[in-house]
């Protein structure tokens, strides 16, 4: 029989916002896989790091940090091949996702690969967009408001466009886009409405008003809430 395969939505950092379900898995499956970037600290297992096991088989999978529309195919046909060796093998492998799996996480990659050949579970996770809200105290829709996810590595020309047919919308990947996305909003009148959260459930969380924010400071790890006609709940 061969193993499972389990994608672990571990949260948005704060390791207390991890599931029941996937602390439970986490615990008892033989191997654990994980991204980092090339060369870096995986931001999911720091959220785990005080469960793991020793006995546990560790497999770190590099992802260089590029920019590209996609990413690198080889990285995740190598990761699945190593991953599907266990899974013959009978050992279950939980892949570790910082939030939640399916939001824009990259173990969809190897869902995309591994899913069809064996068993496979997802645990969802707390997402960042939960957790930004929470900790910037801005509820991010009411009654029949339209929220778009908008990456900050679309052009302005697309941002500007999503953002125009939006009541809410929440823009992720900032890190070194935050400058020109910012003077976009100013532009568009839309920075006064938008809250800055950077590093949500960490202790080293901050959540700025726009102009308070020193461009060249903001991490991969935050992002832009903000409402198109003011904050809706007052
Ligand atoms: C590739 S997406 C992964 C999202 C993740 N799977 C989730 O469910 O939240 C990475 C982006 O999520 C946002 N993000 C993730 N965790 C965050 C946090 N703790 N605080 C602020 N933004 C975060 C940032 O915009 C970051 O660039």
């Amino acid at each position: 029989m061969t193993g499972r395969l389990y994608g672990l939505g571990v949260g948005p950092g704060d390791p207390e916002l991890i599931t029941l379900k996937a602390w439970r898995i986490l615990r008892s499956v033989p191997v654990i896989a994980y991204p980092a970037p090339t060369g870096g600290a995986s931001f999911a297992r720091g959220i785990v790091a005080s469960w793991l096991s020793p006995a546990q088989i560790e497999f770190v999978i590099s992802v260089p940090m590029e920019e590209a529309r996609f990413p690198a195919q080889s990285v995740y046909d190598h990761a699945a091949g190593t991953i599907g060796q266990h899974l013959d093998a009978g050992r279950d492998v939980a892949v570790l996702c910082q939030g939640d799996p399916f939001f824009y996480g990259s173990f969809m990659y190897l869902f995309g690969r591994l899913a069809e050949a064996y068993p496979c579970t997802i645990v969802p996770g707390v997402s960042s967009l939960g957790a930004c809200a929470a900790a910037a105290g801005f509820p991010l829709a009411a009654r029949n408001d339209a929220v778009s996810v908008l990456p900050a590595t679309l052009p302005d020309v697309e941002l500007t466009r999503r953002l125009e047919a939006c009541d809410a919308a929440a823009i992720i990947k900032l890190g070194r886009h935050f400058a020109r996305v910012r003077a976009l909003l100013e532009r568009l009148g839309l920075a006064t409405n938008a809250r800055y959260v950077e590093r949500a459930t960490l202790a080293e969380a901050r959540v700025l008003a726009l102009d308070a924010v020193e461009p060249g400071d903001t991490p991969y790890f935050s992002m832009i809430l903000l409402h198109r006609r003011g904050e809706a709940w007052r």
